[in-house]
């Protein structure tokens, strides 16, 4: 079955289109097209949030609302969704208790960034379970930036009127919403536009793999959390544009098992979080600090190795834990560990028509030790400069096995060879015999300077988080450096 338009819910009705331009955002829609120019455009590349908008979407019988970056998600990709902005919060006068709350607290004085802040709390209202707490709201407004107002009143805003489950309008309105959102889901191939110049959206892993088999030119977009600021930022027009988003089965998967865990590749970073806990407690606060809740509601885990960024922040963490991935073209599966996947900087192991089906992650054995840090220049929506992980294993107090990965220290994520060598037989409770391998650290990578850090400065760091992870390893006490007292958020209720 095919389809040649999207199709979509956009103030309480359906929309059906067709003949649009595969690279146009659904920011330039809805302002442009729409009107609907309440959701405002500052950065134009998912950093300050003022383009914010919800996505509702009928998944796994529950309505899953969550907050985008409406300047880099491309219109094809409300295919599905219930698209909801900030003019249909209000009730003709009645505002919503979000906006209610706004105004009672004086959370805004030039207004710009107020549509986006108040999306995004809105959805964390529709989320809600509870009252929520500083630490949640923080979390929630991490992608959103106010220059004027500051960040009290609108915090104080968000803690009144988020106390409890939502009562609103959409709340009541859960049943009647899901019943339209599963009415789209028809289970067709979206293709829409020519052979040359295309949006398409294959329902199933069998039709990606012969459209891609077909057009191994198409750029696979996923969460377009990348793509999109090479349409907005490099100003790139991309012409075939295959959306992996309506893929489900093994693309979609998470299959936690006592030795493994397996991450389809189109699983999103919100979705991600509390699989990858389950690994290590450390992506807790990894995940916290990838991009923003718009970002991680949008990118997926395949997204984020894909696009080869030496800097990508799960890629060092999956390799230090020895990842492998699937790849498939046309009805061949392939495998092979993550960091063979990487081969020189933006240049991954992926043929023609190829793409990535999952990530397979063994859980480190009851003897192995796990540390990840971040290291970046603000705590918030920001991309490291240094992430190291580690893999440690131990005989009582010496080490006897070690994998090491950094991101930010050379042109792909990679491991620290040397290192990791030099770690066997460390004493835990003899820091001299550790001096070797820290020193071996900074002969691993010849990293180099840029906006985030200097050469020096991301060495002294690789080789000062090898340090703490023995130090935290040891028992050692330490200054505290960790911040413990963040909540991951949910994106989904
Ligand atoms: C504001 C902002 C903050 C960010 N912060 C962080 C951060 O803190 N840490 C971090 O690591 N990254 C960060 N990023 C980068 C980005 O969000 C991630 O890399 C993200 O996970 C990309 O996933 P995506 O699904 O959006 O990929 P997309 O943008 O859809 O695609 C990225 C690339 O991967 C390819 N691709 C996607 N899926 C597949 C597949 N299944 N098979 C083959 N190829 C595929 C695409 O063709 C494209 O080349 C940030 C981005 C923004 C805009
Ligand atoms: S306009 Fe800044 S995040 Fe979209
Ligand atoms: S009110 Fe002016 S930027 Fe927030």
């Amino acid at each position: 079955m095919k389809r040649d338009h999207i199709s979509f819910i956009f103030r309480g009705s359906r929309v059906d289109l067709a003949g649009f331009s595969p690279h146009a955002t659904l920011l330039d829609w809805l302002r442009l097209n729409a009107h609907a120019t309440g959701t405002k455009e500052g950065c134009g590349e998912g950093d300050c949030g003022a383009c914010t908008v919800v996505l509702a979407r009928a998944r796994d019988g529950k309505l899953d609302q969550r907050p985008v970056n409406a300047c880099i998600l491309l219109l094809g990709q409300v295919d599905g969704a219930e698209i909801l902005t900030i003019e249909d919060l209000a009730e003709g006068e009645k505002l919503h208790p979000i906006q209610e709350a706004m105004v009672t607290h004086h959370g805004s004085q030039c207004g710009f960034c107020t549509p986006g802040v108040v999306m995004s709390l809105f959805a964390l209202h529709q989320n809600a379970r509870g009252p929520v707490e500083r630490p949640e709201v923080d979390a929630a407004l991490a992608g959103n930036l106010c220059r004027c107002t500051g960040y009290r009143p609108i915090v104080d805003a968000a803690i009144e009127s988020c106390a409890g489950p939502s009562q609103d309008r959409f709340a009541a309105t859960r049943a009647p919403r899901m019943t339209a959102l599963s009415a789209l889901d028809d289970g067709a191939d979206v293709f829409v536009g020519t052979t040359s110049q295309f949006f398409a959206a294959p329902a199933s892993e069998d039709s990606l793999a012969a459209l891609y088999q077909e057009h191994p030119d198409a750029l696979l977009l996923s969460g377009s959390t990348d793509v999109g600021l090479w349409i907005t930022k490099a100003l790139q027009t991309p012409p075939k544009i295959i959306w992996l988003g309506r893929l489900r089965s093994a693309f979609t998967a998470i299959e936690s098992g006592d030795k493994t865990l397996s991450l389809g590749a189109g699983v999103t970073l919100a979705d991600a979080i509390d699989p990858l806990v389950s690994i290590h407690p450390d992506f807790a606060e990894i995940m916290r600090r990838f991009g923003s809740t718009q970002v991680r509601a949008s990118g997926t885990v395949g997204g984020s190795l894909a696009n080869g960024s030496p800097i990508g922040d799960l890629a060092p963490c999956l390799i230090a834990l020895g990842a492998e991935i699937e790849l498939r073209r046309g009805s061949e599966l392939r495998r092979l560990p993550l960091e063979a996947f990487f081969i020189a900087y933006k240049q991954q192991d992926r043929r023609p028509g190829e793409y990535l089906r999952r990530i397979i992650i063994p859980r480190p054995a009851l003897d192995r030790e796990f540390r990840a840090f971040k290291v970046s220049k603000r705590f918030d929506e920001d991309i490291s400069a240094v992430l190291g992980a580690f893999h440690i294993g131990l005989a009582g107090r010496h080490v006897i096995f070690a994998r090491i990965a950094f991101g930010g220290m050379a042109g792909t994520p990679s491991r620290a060879p040397q290192a990791e060598v030099a770690a066997i037989g460390i004493d835990l409770d003899a820091p001299g015999t550790w001096a070797q391998a820290l020193t071996a650290i900074t002969q691993d990578y010849a990293p180099i300077d840029d906006a985030r850090a200097t050469a020096g400065y991301r060495s002294l760091i690789a080789r000062n988080l090898f340090l703490k992870t023995l130090m935290e390893i040891a028992g050692i006490p330490q200054e505290i450096t960790r911040i413990t007292n963040f909540e991951v958020p949910h994106a989904a209720e």
